[in-house]
């Protein structure tokens, strides 16, 4: 008998990317699918009316920190020069508060946002360019989650990688560790991170969060679905599957699923694969993890880094950190 004969022969449309991970995700059990997903293009439009829904208080609280205290921030870094680099800067739209202060302490800026997505590091370029013409704009189109060597170097100048949004939780907490610490890997002493976390606070107000009354979040879920129909020719009805977001207190994370209303059959042509789901069977699409100070701080020290300072809001619903590399006083 062939050697080979018990491999089984998947089609090409399962090493895509996104192949890859609906084959994994929806052939496992519990059923699963990456948050990666929800950013198609429409997705990512779906993400920035959330940040300006009255309910999802992150963007809004986060941006109020920044407008409070990003000279002071600047002042604890404490370096005649840095460089800022930026991981997932998007459009970076929340960052000009942070360039301002950084033109405000030394005069002209490096700024390096590095991001998947060439459109809008484009749109980044060109209105950082009108807005900011201090700030040297140098977009760097990668995936910061895989690409190793990205964070760029220039001797003499200290960095401060800005990771902000809470984008850190959406990993899990090995994987969160485990991306800060390929982060410091390729830091010097001296350089510093800048994160932004939501922290924990009554359920009520994180579950309004991502839940909210005009069903923008349920959407954005949903689109997940819409995108597998499109690019791999799944017969998904979206209207079929309901969004369900809950805290677990356990795990300290809201979690998003898509639950089915009825039991059917899905299709994957591009796949070859056919998913069985049962009524009230759900698919996990996201979790989305609250931090304490403390969690923060033994997250950042497992991965070789020292919180410095850290700023928060009145109601201390969220947090900004200031972090150097461990050791490097
Ligand atoms: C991008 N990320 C920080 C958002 C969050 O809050 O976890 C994604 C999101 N999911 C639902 N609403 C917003």
């Amino acid at each position: 008998m062939h050697a080979f004969s018990s491999v089984p022969c998947l089609p090409e449309a399962a090493s895509t990317p996104i192949g890859a991970e609906v084959y994994r995700g929806l052939t496992a059990l519990p059923k699963r699918l990456s948050p990666w997903l929800f950013y198609d293009q429409r997705g990512s439009e779906l993400f920035e009316a959330i940040t300006e829904l009255p309910e999802y208080y992150l963007t809004r609280t986060e941006r109020d920190i920044f407008a409070q205290y990003a000279d002071e921030i600047f002042e604890a870094a404490d370096a005649k020069k840095l460089a800022l680099i930026e991981l997932g800067a998007g459009t970076a739209a929340k960052t000009g508060l942070l360039l301002a202060a950084a033109v405000r302490r030394q005069g002209r800026v490096s700024y390096y946002p590095i991001d998947i997505s060439a459109s809008a590091l484009e749109e980044a370029r060109r209105r950082i360019g009108e807005e900011q013409p201090q700030v040297s704009c140098l977009p760097i189109i990668a995936d910061y989650t895989t690409d190793r060597s990205e964070i760029p170097t220039a001797t003499g100048v200290r960095r401060m990688v800005l990771y902000i949004g809470s984008s850190i939780g959406n990993f899990e907490p090995a994987e969160a560790v485990a991306l800060l610490r390929r982060l410091r890997g390729q830091l010097a002493p001296g350089d510093l991170v800048l994160l932004g976390v939501d922290h924990v606070k009554d359920r009520s107000t994180l579950l309004r969060a991502y839940n909210d009354a005009a069903g923008v979040t349920a959407e954005f879920n949903r689109n997940v679905l819409t995108r597998i129909r499109r690019e791999l020719g799944a017969n998904f009805r979206p209207g079929l599957f309901r969004h369900r977001a809950c805290w677990n207190d356990r795990e300290s994370r809201i979690e998003m699923h898509l639950e089915s209303l009825v039991t059917q059959e899905i299709s994957i042509p591009a796949l070859e694969l056919t998913v069985s789901f049962r009524r009230g069977e759900s698919i996990h699409t996201e979790n989305s993890y609250k931090f304490t100070p403390e969690s923060v701080a033994g997250m950042l020290e497992r991965a070789g880094f020292a919180v410095r300072r850290e700023w928060t809001d009145a109601r201390r619903w969220f947090g900004v950190y200031l972090a150097e590399v461990a050791g490097s006083r």
